[in-house]
């Protein structure tokens, strides 16, 4: 078969590799990929979001399955685009992928179904969320961006003030862009935070192994939200009871009410949870692999993952045997100094040599290109450097040992991935 992949991240780059591992597999490609993925795949220089010369592509090279790693192309509707000229693809139509799209939509979604979720209000224009504020908001109270804003939407407010200040950034000024036109204000929920991965094929929703993101830049959870900073796999918190509960009350009942709507959801759904005092509750879906979410899920996963896609597309997602090892896996972002605000690219990286030949240590390419035969810094987030181990305090260890062997002018990190492992 020949594969083609759909992004330029660190979650691309853990697809491409896990997919490379298929005996079914002859020939991946990539759009438009990194400098890692390229040790995998051929990359291919045409962006994410076109569409028409990604299809052009896929019907050239005779490519038999496409994977769509990123949220853009995936609510933009590339899945439609593929479908309509008869090309195989993994991943939600638009109709479904705004489950992630709008979290007016999904919010919506959660009531209708008695999903349990956050408290909410939707608001389409910025006077009456100021007026809802003054009038019936409780605080800390969070605002959401009703659209993709690269998991930055989101504003924990303290305060009427801070929060009226939050309406303006997001509604007036417009900081997310078009994300901002509607705006979803939500009770503050407490508790601890995991990340369920799944497969859906339109009816059966199978999870994968649980994981916990580190999402705020700075140790000790502090500065701005990323797009996540590390993480662990799997969740000690994440029970077997409550995957029960989750599974009965979350996950099927969100395929169900997907296909009810008439927008029958195959792919990825990314169960955002928070585990809280009356029991989990959903924070947001995404439409997708999470990243660096899939960077400690897939070295984990026993099964062919794209036997798995097919099913997915296919509607047989039952006969699949979905197994995860028994093992753990942590991964730490290497990031760029001042992400995600500000951050300088094209600085060295040294050190990669050390990774090859190892079965237990990745370093997963989220921002990097080639310049001059060299391998450079090229995104805010620029490596996932992850290890397997036995337990999670091994991975862990494992981790930032490997962390240390990779250098570049700028790097910084968190120290404190997997905190929670020792509260476990
Ligand atoms: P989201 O993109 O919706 O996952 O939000 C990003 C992060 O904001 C989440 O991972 C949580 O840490 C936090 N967050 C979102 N919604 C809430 C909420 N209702 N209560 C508390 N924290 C939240
Ligand atoms: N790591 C969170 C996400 O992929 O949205």
């Amino acid at each position: 078969m020949k594969v083609l992949i759909i992004g330029s991240g660190g979650r691309e780059h853990v697809l491409a590799w896990k997919i490379s591992r298929s005996p079914r597999v002859d020939k991946i490609y990539c759009a438009p990929g990194n400098a890692g993925i390229a040790q995998l795949a051929e990359c291919v220089p045409i962006g994410a979001m076109e569409f028409d010369r990604l299809a052009a592509f896929a019907k050239e090279n005779k490519i038999d399955l496409t994977v769509v790693g990123m949220d853009d192309p995936l609510v933009g509707g590339i899945v439609d685009v593929f479908e309509a000229q008869g090309l195989r693809v993994f991943g939600p139509r638009a109709n479904a992928a705004i489950l992630e799209g709008s979290k007016a939509f999904s919010k919506d979604l959660m009531k209708k179904y008695n999903i349990p979720t956050a408290a909410y209000e939707n608001f389409d224009d910025p006077a009456s969320a100021v007026k809802y504020l003054e009038t019936e908001a409780k605080f800390p109270i969070v605002l959401k961006a009703d659209g993709l804003a690269l998991g930055k939407g989101v504003l924990i407010c303290e305060d009427l003030a801070q929060a009226k200040e939050g309406v303006k950034e997001i509604m007036e000024d417009r900081k997310f862009g078009s994300a901002g036109a509607r705006l979803v204000i939500e009770e503050f929920l407490t508790g601890r935070e995991v990340s369920v991965l799944s497969f859906v094929d339109g009816k059966t929703v199978k999870t994968m192994s649980s994981a916990q993101d580190h999402k705020r830049a700075g140790d000790g959870d502090t500065g701005l939200n990323t797009g996540g900073m590390g993480n662990f796999s799997p969740s000690p918190f994440y029970t077997p009871e409550i995957a029960d509960y989750c599974m009965k009350h979350i996950f099927q009942p969100t395929v169900d009410a997907m296909a009810q709507e008439g927008r029958e959801f195959h792919g990825v759904i990314f169960f955002g949870l928070m585990l809280t005092a009356d029991g989990p509750k959903v924070l947001e879906y995404n439409a997708r692999f999470g990243d660096p979410e899939a960077q400690v899920v897939l070295p984990r996963m026993d099964a062919d993952i794209i036997d798995v896609f097919e099913a997915c597309i296919d509607g047989t997602l039952d006969q699949i045997d979905l197994k995860f090892r028994d093992n753990a896996c942590v991964c730490v972002v290497l990031a760029s100094d001042g992400y995600p605000v500000h951050y300088e690219k094209g600085f060295e990286i040294t050190g990669l040599e050390a990774f090859e030949g190892r079965e237990d240590y990745f370093a997963f390419h989220a921002g990097t290109a080639f310049r001059d035969g060299k391998i450079v810094t090229n995104g805010g987030r620029v490596l996932g450097i992850t290890a397997t181990g036995d337990t999670l305090k091994e991975a862990r260890r494992k981790a930032y040992e490997a962390v240390e062997w990779v250098r570049f002018e700028n790097r910084y990190f968190r120290h404190d991935i997997g905190k929670a492992i020792d509260e476990a």
